[in-house]
């Protein structure tokens, strides 16, 4: 088993109501593997946000399989799901979803308080995490700041530093570039490379042809991915 996802035949069927159906995702079939750094092109509305979400379990297919780590993701209950969601997955947006009246500091801990039982670090250990994900980042000199006082690369950063605090499986990464200038964007695709090589896995939503060198290219199309 080197596959971290494998989504079989996934469909999205959004009811509008008076008989109206879009179909964001139509049978579309998606393998990776453990260590691969996967970007998603496509044009506007070619469901790849509705992909990320539900590779993320943040959405559930309409029909077909989704396995992370071999397990059907199907089969396994709400609460089961958050806990494999909080463990195994970092997310990272356009744009950013850091909390605006958290510190730096206390948004990177963030997703360590989501943690349960015994993979609950204590208050101190949550510091000290959240300090050495900032590190990586460059960013240990703006723990006290409020999102808005940094600029969007800095912010990008901070997500990036609260997607990988719990060492996930997979990072999902939904154009994360998309509100960042050109050289800002080389260095936020420098940090995803740097974590990538530390052996996450990274699927990335992007448009922006700049950002794909070394990575897999997948091209998606009216919901299903382009051979
Ligand atoms: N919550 C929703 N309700 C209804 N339609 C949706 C919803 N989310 C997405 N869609 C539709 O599904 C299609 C794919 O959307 P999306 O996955 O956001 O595309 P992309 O991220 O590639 O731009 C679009 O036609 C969009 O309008
Ligand atoms: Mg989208």
């Amino acid at each position: 088993m080197t596959n971290v996802v494998l989504g079989k035949d996934l469909w999205k069927t959004y009811n509008m109501g008076e008989g109206i159906e879009v179909n964001a995702l139509r049978g579309l079939n998606i393998s990776v593997d453990k260590g691969e750094f996967v970007s998603i092109m496509g044009p506007s509305g070619s469901g790849k946000s509705t992909l990320l979400n539900i590779i993320g379990c943040l959405d559930t297919p309409t029909k077909g399989e989704l396995c992370l780590d071999g397990q059907k993701t199907s089969t396994i209950s709400e609460h089961e799901l958050t806990k494999i969601r909080a463990e195994n997955v970092g997310f990272i947006f356009q744009t950013f979803n850091l909390l605006p009246a958290l510190t730096v500091m206390e948004n990177v801990e963030f997703p360590m308080r989501n943690l349960s039982g015994s993979k609950k670090p204590n208050k101190s250990t949550r510091i000290q995490n959240a300090k050495a994900a900032l590190e990586e980042v460059g960013l240990l000199d703006r723990l006290n700041h409020l999102p808005n006082k940094l600029s969007g690369g800095e912010k990008q950063r901070v997500a990036i530093a609260r997607a990988m605090v719990n060492h996930p499986k997979f990072i999902l990464a939904d154009e994360p570039t998309g509100n960042l200038d050109t050289e800002t964007t080389q260095n936020i695709m420098e940090q995803l490379h740097s974590i990538n090589k530390e052996g996450t896995t990274i699927i990335m939503v992007t448009h922006d042809k700049e950002t794909i060198k070394n990575t897999r290219v997948l091209k998606i199309r009216d919901g299903v991915i382009e051979t």
